[in-house]
């Protein structure tokens, strides 16, 4: 592949919202010559295979489950961070592809989750007023002014940061970690001797039994043996996307080589705007947010400029209305999109329209929110006819507080104990699990013939 071409390069004259303000042009430009000097993280056939992978899912084949950080940090490249998040979304999928019987397509807000549109530009502390912290990608946490001062040599460390933690990802799923056989290992600690770590393992027994079987009857597939695991971000900093863009040299087309899905962020899908530009020309399959105030007309003009071959597994639309929202919004957007004759998958955010202010201050959720939406999204698309196709979580492994309710039970007053998310509050653990198991049964329930 190289990145001497430009045909990706239209979207510069167009107005791009939630860009940093970079103090110094000619600094970032020379980060940028030298990412696009760089190896690609991820390759051209591999989103190809998840664009295969989406097209299952659009036709109500497959179901897809993606999560991870609201934002990943370069602190927490550790392995066992990683490690966790991982062991978290294969526990998910393996609740899911045994409960439901319907093949986990799966996908990390991993390896590239950096950066973060923000509402406001600056964020007041005690009467001071400082630029807003935009992943780490762009500036950093801290609350002083040297820290919140945009650097683009943190892209570098981003690229470096992704490139790590793919490498993890790869040895974890291909080299045997992944393996069926470890369903049990998967199962630690804190979350082991929850109610929800206690049914995984009856249901891991199981699994257990049903591999001993197949091995005795002489069946043992390579499925069993690695997983299908890829990575995917907000595509937001389009300096940034569009210097590991790579023309690929099998088919001489544009495809972002930093992870194998993007996404356009609720904020950021102006149709007019650089980000649905710039996406219109990449060959990855892609996503966009859908909030509770997209209209039918949007969401087909969408459509019309990022998928206008109506190719399988090009668009995902990842719709976060709200619980409180969904059954009334849902419906007009997928009927709309049925009628047009497009197939999209469609998959459900059950977080990002969920979000309030704890007493304590702390951004939080309620568990029972996000499963009432996930239950609302999956109503709406049962009374339509169409697939409900997957959900789009904000989870770690770690045994956090971020989140209220669960079946082990987070209050409020839990809240400052481990709340470490450097943005919005993600399910722990022990809540993912639940939330697989709950969606199992959902997913379980009869169609409504
Ligand atoms: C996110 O996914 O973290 C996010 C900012 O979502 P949205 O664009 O839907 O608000
Ligand atoms: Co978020």
């Amino acid at each position: 592949m190289d990145s001497s071409e430009s045909s990706f390069d239209s979207w510069r004259g167009l107005p791009a919202a939630q860009q940093p303000q970079w103090p110094d042009p000619p600094a970032l430009r020379s980060v940028t010559d030298e990412l696009a000097s760089y190896p690609p993280l991820v390759f051209a056939g591999e989103c190809d295979l998840l664009k295969d992978r989406l097209a299952a899912v659009a036709r109500g084949e497959a179901f897809l489950l993606q999560g991870g950080d609201c934002a990943e940090t370069f602190a927490a490249t550790s392995a066992e961070a990683v490690r966790n998040k991982l062991e978290t979304l294969l526990q998910m999928a393996v609740v899911l592809t045994y409960a439901a019987s319907v093949p986990v397509v799966k996908v990390g807000r991993i390896a590239g989750q950096y950066s973060k549109p923000r509402s406001s530009n600056t964020e007041t502390r005690e009467g001071v007023t400082l630029p807003a912290y935009r992943g780490d990608a762009v500036n950093g946490f801290d609350f002083t002014p040297e820290a919140r001062i945009p650097d683009p040599r943190r892209l570098q460390r981003m690229y470096q940061a992704s490139a790590a933690t793919l490498n993890l990802v790869r040895g974890f799923t291909a080299g045997g970690y992944a393996d069926l056989r470890q369903v049990h290992t998967w199962n630690q600690d804190f979350v082991a001797d929850s109610p929800a770590g206690e049914r995984y393992e009856i249901l891991a027994r199981e699994i257990d039994r049903a591999l001993h079987f197949m091995n005795a009857c002489g069946v043992d597939p390579d499925e069993f043996h690695t997983v299908e695991f890829f990575a995917s971000h907000e595509g937001l900093i389009l300096d940034y996307e569009a210097a590991l863009t790579r023309i690929d040299s099998r088919t001489g087309t544009p495809y972002n080589t930093s992870g194998h899905l993007v996404w356009i962020g609720e904020r950021t899908r102006d149709l007019d705007g650089a980000h649905i530009e710039y996406f219109s020309k990449i060959r990855n399959p892609i996503a966009v947010k859908l909030g509770p105030t997209t209209s039918a007309d949007t969401a087909l003009a969408l459509i019309d400029k990022l998928d206008p071959d109506r190719e399988p597994g090009r668009l995902t639309f990842i719709v976060r209305m709200g619980a409180e929202k969904v059954r009334d919004v849902l419906p007009a957007l997928v009927e709309k999109v049925t009628a047009s004759g497009t197939t999209v998958a469609w998959v459900c955010d059950p977080m990002h329209g969920n979000t309030f202010e704890a007493p304590s201050g702390h951004k939080t959720r309620r568990f029972d929110d996000v499963l009432n939406e996930v239950k609302g999204f999956f109503e709406v698309h049962r009374a339509l006819g169409s697939h409900p196709g997957g959900i789009h979580v904000e989870l770690t492994g770690d045994d956090v507080t971020e989140c209220v309710g669960g079946g082990t039970e987070i209050v409020f007053d839990d809240l400052a104990n481990r709340y470490e998310s450097t943005c919005d509050p993600r399910l722990n653990r022990r809540q993912s699990l639940d939330l697989a198991f709950l969606l199992a049964e959902i997913m379980q329930e009869k169609h409504p013939t």
